[in-house]
């Protein structure tokens, strides 16, 4: 049996009340709550170990240079990369994705060049190449979904031709929760000799992640989405890719020799990692890795699993609930909309019940133009989650119905 009881009093937030009614919390996509060993290490480090990281001889910078890089290691063991130095260390999945689009993308595409995406990607996964378009004319070629939300793999083999120079694509759909069969997806890429970015930000909380299995050459995400710290992700690339790629940003640590005639650079990671890394969030982004591997990341992924199903099972009971996105392969993501209410109306509804959800277009507007809708109510579910949390969520989704009827 999955304990939650004991999962959740790691949790301290999960105690506050909203509205005089215990908070539950269904906005995990967004971001996740931090168990008290993550919190505990923030202000660890700074009571104990903080000084700057690679700069000092002095013993405290030497501690924090090691406690830094025993998080890069941590992260490596993770996601299986083959070396440490293959994880950059950036401000979360949005800067990954346009350090690779700065980077990489300015080094390695030219006019007339293509790239593929698909309809459901998240905005952090399309306006960087938009921006890359300002400078050079490269083509956006979107795959399609079909009406499960499932991406057209057929459309996807038809999208490359000789110009095809990359596919980004979203390893799970924030909206509709659609895991994509990235390895296949992959595997077919580089037949074509055609290297992939995925996005890894909405399926590293609920999927077990090899990114050498996955043979990605770049794979994304963020820390606060699997119960660690704001403003800190990482970037893996292959060491022939990042080796081949040029600085993204400029300034200290990036270095190795600086004049104003000639500058060199670092070797790889730091050749990414300009200025002073946050190495307060790395350390507890390693932590909260350590927490997951600690409690069981098979079995959370099961656990929330099984969240998903009685959670649609709950919502298809409703009247008038259409749910958007039914995969066979779904994240613990649940979009909805009920009959003629608008999604804001019915999230500050639930608010006011204590439930916390998204509402909005969730940062995918072209997906939501396809669905020819402007948003949904969004449910997002952790392994701290209940049955019992999803009994008061259908009940307050059913008062929701017939208050605004
Ligand atoms: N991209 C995050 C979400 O889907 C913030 O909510």
């Amino acid at each position: 049996m999955f304990d939650t009881t004991k999962i959740r009093s790691q949790f301290p937030i999960l105690t506050k009340e909203i509205y005089h009614k215990p908070l539950i919390y269904f906005d995990n996509a967004a971001t996740s709550q931090h168990p008290q060993c993550v919190i505990d290490r923030i202000a660890d480090s700074y009571y104990r170990v903080n000084a700057n990281v690679h700069r000092g001889v002095h013993t405290l910078s030497i501690e924090a240079t090691e406690a830094h890089e025993a998080a890069r290691r941590q992260v490596q063991t993770f996601i299986n990369a083959r070396h440490a130095h293959e994880i950059i260390f950036t401000r979360g999945t949005t800067e990954a994705i346009n350090l690779v689009a700065g980077s990489w993308g300015n080094e390695f595409l030219h006019d007339g060049d293509e790239i593929i995406l698909s309809v459901m990607e998240h905005h952090s996964n399309i306006v960087p190449w938009q921006l890359l378009q300002r400078h050079k004319a490269i083509k956006l070629r979107v795959i399609p979904i079909n009406e499960r939300g499932e991406l057209d793999l057929d459309a996807y083999r038809a999208a490359f031709n000789e110009h095809t120079r990359l596919v980004s694509i979203t390893h799970a759909s924030n909206v509709l929760g659609t895991i994509n069969p990235v390895q296949e997806m992959i595997a077919y890429a580089h037949e074509q000799n055609v290297p992939v970015l995925v996005d890894g930000a909405q399926a590293i909380p609920h999927l077990t992640v090899d990114v050498q299995a996955l043979d990605a050459d770049f794979y994304v995400f963020s820390a606060h989405k699997v119960y660690g710290p704001t403003g800190i992700g990482i970037l893996y690339g292959k060491e022939k890719w990042l080796d081949a790629m040029p600085p993204y940003q400029g300034g200290g640590e990036m270095i190795a020799h600086v004049s104003f005639e000639h500058t060199t650079y670092n070797e790889l990671p730091y050749k990414f990692e300009a200025g002073t890394p946050d190495y307060i969030g790395t350390r507890a982004f390693a932590t909260a890795l350590e927490w997951i591997e600690a409690t069981g990341a098979t079995e959370m992924h099961a656990y929330e699993q099984e969240l998903l199903h009685y959670a649609t099972a709950k919502l298809e009971e409703i009247e008038g609930i259409r749910i958007y996105g039914t995969a066979r392969q779904k994240t613990p993501v649940i979009s909805f909309l009920a009959n003629k209410i608008h999604h804001y109306d019915m999230g500050m509804l639930l608010d006011k019940m204590g439930v916390a959800v998204r509402t909005g277009h969730h940062c995918a507007q072209p997906l939501m133009s396809t669905l020819g809708i402007e948003g949904t109510v969004r449910a997002s579910f952790a392994a701290y989650n209940t049955r019992e949390e999803i009994d008061a969520f259908a009940t307050a989704v059913t008062k929701c119905c017939n208050m605004l009827r």
